[in-house]
């Protein structure tokens, strides 16, 4: 229990709709407050200082406050925040995004991962002059009522594995949407081949996140991803990757480790430097719909009052710049450490528990079978407990984690913070240990 924390959401619930304006911030019994953050550390308004692996859920490369962003943002910011005018800075960032990526000719900016996607999605519809959508089931993609489509069916109603119902996620979502979005399952390229055959002439896009993390953060399949890329192809669809989370793992992102290209790709979090973003970027032909053409409207209008605003845009290309190739190749280094070296806590634990990711992100399983896909990684009850609690105990010993148990690695990080992570989760898995469905009884060694 944190006093002040706990005195602060009493005062929030008055005010704010469910105390929060993010549900993610929740926890039991209430969520904690932050004073400041430093580095790759945070200290809430108790005084306690925690090492922050959830990052803003992943959108902190640098972690807080760095002086290169600090620096770029006062500078911008007594020269104004945003106007009706275009900015040169706008030009710099789109120049830079476009070079880290032969997929990327053209580009927009918008204020968040949830509009990049749904510019993307629009964007393939003008294209194509198709309303239909495709996705993953259980991939979260943000709040556009299309891409929301069966981000968190149940067993009720998740309908047969290898044709994944159309399934709601808020109450009063129209039915249009619903009919709109075929789901496929994840790492079955047959299944989704056939899915996709039962709408060929519908589909305006296949959308993708190649590492998705509320699926468990297991990777597309190279021969999955090339199946929806030659079916969007022989079927006159684009094939778009949400890459708002993914972006991080390579300079050209996640996408430069496949053969198959995307038409477009939506990006976010990281790329704002700390402060909101999201930008759509792909071929010239397709990224023309956004384009007035000889006097005649866009065939697809798109504008936004903060869209590439010159304080984003300033710390979006300081935090770029500086995640150059050795930035990432250093900080996927330090991921394969962090993951043997939560492997090796497992093990001496002695409790059902697996690690996935890849490149700078991971994400702690409490099951001795890392999941495949969001049906594998569904969990009971009795394991979402035991999550939570192991979540909570990484916070008692000094650790900020995402609670699905996923983290992601920021620069100032090194081997010191990797190894007090290891200690955390040797820590919280000795506690839950007894909890852990299947670990058998008996406290930890
Ligand atoms: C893969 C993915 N796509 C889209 C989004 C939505 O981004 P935002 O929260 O900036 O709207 C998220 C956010 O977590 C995400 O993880």
């Amino acid at each position: 229990m944190s006093h002040r924390s706990a005195e602060l959401f009493l005062q929030a619930q008055e005010f704010l709709a469910g105390g929060v304006s993010r549900n993610t911030l929740l926890r039991q019994p209430h969520p904690l407050y932050v004073a400041s953050g430093n580095g790759c550390r945070v200290v809430d308004v108790d005084g306690v200082e925690r090492i922050d692996f959830a990052n803003n859920m992943a959108s902190l490369i640098h972690g807080h406050a760095h002086p290169a962003i600090v620096e770029a943002v006062t500078a911008q910011v007594k020269r104004g925040t945003a106007f009706t005018m275009a900015t040169e800075v706008e030009i710099a960032y789109a120049r830079h995004l476009c070079g880290r990526s032969a997929n990327f000719d053209k580009l927009r900016f918008v204020n968040s991962g949830t509009e990049a996607v749904m510019a993307a999605l629009k964007a393939a519809r003008a294209f194509t002059g198709r309303a239909g959508l495709a996705k993953t089931e259980g991939a979260y993609h943000g709040a556009y009522d299309y891409a929301e489509v069966s981000q968190a069916p149940g067993p009720q109603n998740w309908g047969a594995p290898d044709r994944p119902a159309s399934v709601p996620l808020a109450v009063g979502t129209p039915e249009g949407v619903l009919h709109d979005v075929v789901v496929l399952p994840f790492n079955d390229p047959e299944a989704a081949t056939a899915a996709l055959n039962e709408h060929r002439d519908e589909i305006a896009c296949v959308l993708l996140d190649l590492m998705p993390h509320r699926l468990g953060l297991v990777r597309a399949d190279d021969s999955y991803v090339q199946a929806l890329r030659e079916w969007t192809m022989e079927n006159g669809a684009l094939l778009v990757f949400d890459e708002v989370i993914t972006f991080r793992t390579e300079v050209g992102g996640m996408q430069a480790r496949y053969e198959a290209s995307p038409d477009l790709t939506a990006m976010g979090k990281m790329i704002g430097g700390g402060l909101p973003v999201g930008a759509l970027a792909g071929r010239d032909e397709v990224m023309k719909v956004f384009s007035v053409q000889g006097g005649a409207p866009p065939r697809l209008p798109h504008s936004g009052t903060f869209s590439a605003n010159p304080l984003t845009m300033a710390a979006g290309l300081a935090a770029m710049q500086l995640f150059d190739a050795d930035a990432t190749a250093r900080l996927n280094r330090l991921g394969d450490v962090a993951r043997s070296k939560i492997k090796e806590a497992i093990s001496v634990a002695a409790v059902p528990a697996s690690v996935t990711g890849t490149g700078s992100m991971f994400r702690i399983h409490l099951r001795s079978t890392p999941p495949r896909d969001y049906r594998s990684l569904f969990p009971s009850p009795a394991e979402a407990e035991a999550l939570r609690l192991f979540i909570d105990g990484l916070y008692d010993a000094g650790v900020v984690m995402i609670y699905s148990g996923a983290g992601a690695l920021s620069t100032p990080m090194g081997e010191a913070e990797v190894d007090a992570l290891a200690e955390a989760v040797l820590t919280s898995l000795r506690t839950v240990k007894t909890r852990l469905p299947g670990s058998g009884s008996g406290a930890a060694t």
